[in-house]
């Protein structure tokens, strides 16, 4: 599949010295990317340099192989849906829709044809005489949406388009999002802090920090190999504990995984509460105490104590009668990722976002 976006090298510094540096980033014709991560990390900047709306430091943005750097966001072939709707208030939704094609002179019978176009599209037929006051938040931005799609752009970016919603109807917007970009086969540019919505409608993520690319992989393989430490803690939730590398190995007490990377010493390992399972008794497994229950619906979390480091353990529904408080079990881990050791880590052990305000940590730990 050939490029769509193609954007190399660029930096925006603010005179406060924070932005973006360094970003590059290759998008597939028809692939949806999303840009993830904490409040600042830079991913409006980036959004916005690529729709025309900022003018980068440095690097170059090309659409279909062609330099946009200097065109203005009108003459770029691309689209922006903001996070508010930015609807014309006093025009109806046919002339919200119908201003573009009427500013490049499409004939009135085929505007109409289009605007029913896109209002299908968004599932808002027959919405063409209301005004942007009439209708609800998810429907102003489905407007809005249906807005961007008539400009038939080559990149569509979206900057968190459904954070004012809430959570059932951002639910249902993305997924409807997610249909009409495989419908239309839109390359899309997607931006949210939503680490739930990133996981589920991306072809690939790219996680940011502090105006730097951590990680860009699919969906999958950053939740199962998390490239660094702000991964393994921004993307689920995980465990940390202390290991030990040596050699071919990395030890946790009696536990022993390969040392793929060949670290030497202190190390921090990442377990996924899902990965944390009983040992049978062949495998020795090491003790843990069971410290709490907190029940999840279909599942509960176990809090754990172990001389590595405390834990958290999913359990299924049906097993949560075999566990009693203050019990001692014996835990293995079906997979660990193993860092270099690192003093960030909250001291419970457990995954905490670090550069996140407490409002958001909260909103992190509710998902
Ligand atoms: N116009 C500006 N002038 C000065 N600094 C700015 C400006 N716009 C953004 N910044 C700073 O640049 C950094 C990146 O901002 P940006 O808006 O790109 O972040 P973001 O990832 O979109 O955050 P959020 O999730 O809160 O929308 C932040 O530290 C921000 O304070
Ligand atoms: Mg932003």
């Amino acid at each position: 599949m050939s490029t769509c976006l193609s954007i190399t090298n660029l930096s925006k510094v603010y005179p406060t010295g924070d932005g973006v540096k360094g970003f590059s980033l290759d998008i597939k014709n028809g692939e949806m990317v999303t840009l993830l991560g904490p409040s600042g990390c830079g991913k409006s900047t980036i959004l916005r340099s690529v729709g025309g709306f900022i003018e980068p430091n440095e690097g170059l943005i090309l659409i279909d192989g062609k330099e946009v750097n200097h065109l203005p966001p009108e003459k770029r072939p691309s689209a922006m849906v903001f996070q508010s709707y930015n609807l014309w208030p006093h025009m109806t939704v046919f002339n919200n829709l119908a201003f573009s094609l009427k500013l490049k002179k499409v004939k009135k019978a085929e505007i109409v044809e289009k605007v029913k176009w896109a209002l299908n599209l968004v599932q808002l037929q027959g919405y063409e005489k209301k005004y942007p006051t009439e209708l609800s938040g998810g429907q102003q931005q489905r407007i809005a949406l249906a807005r961007a799609l008539l400009l038939e752009p080559r990149v569509l970016l979206l900057d968190e388009p459904f954070s004012a919603l809430d959570a059932k109807l951002r639910h249902e917007l993305r997924e409807e999002l997610r249909e009409i970009q495989a419908k239309q086969q839109l390359t899309m540019l997607f931006v949210t802090h939503d680490q739930e919505e990133a996981l589920s409608i991306s072809d690939r993520i790219v996680v940011m920090n502090k105006g730097e690319i951590e990680q860009i992989d699919t969906p999958q393989n950053i939740y199962n190999y998390p490239a660094s430490m702000f991964v393994a803690q921004f993307i689920g939730k995980m465990n940390f504990l202390k290991g030990y590398a040596q050699g071919e190995k990395i030890n946790i007490g009696s536990l022993a995984y390969p040392n793929l990377n060949h670290y030497n010493g202190n190390v921090t390992v990442a377990v996924r509460p899902e990965d944390v399972v009983i040992a049978n008794e062949i495998e020795n497994g090491i003790e843990a105490l069971t410290e709490k229950v907190m029940m999840l619906g279909h599942y509960a979390e176990i809090s754990l104590k172990t001389d590595f480091g405390k834990l958290k353990m999913f359990v299924d529904r049906s097993d949560i009668s075999q566990f009693k408080m203050q019990q001692k079990i014996r835990i293995t881990f079906a997979t660990i990722q193993a860092f270099p050791e690192d003093s960030n880590v909250h001291k419970d052990g457990y995954s905490k976002i670090l550069n996140l305000t407490k409002e958001e940590i909260k909103v992190y730990e509710k998902a």
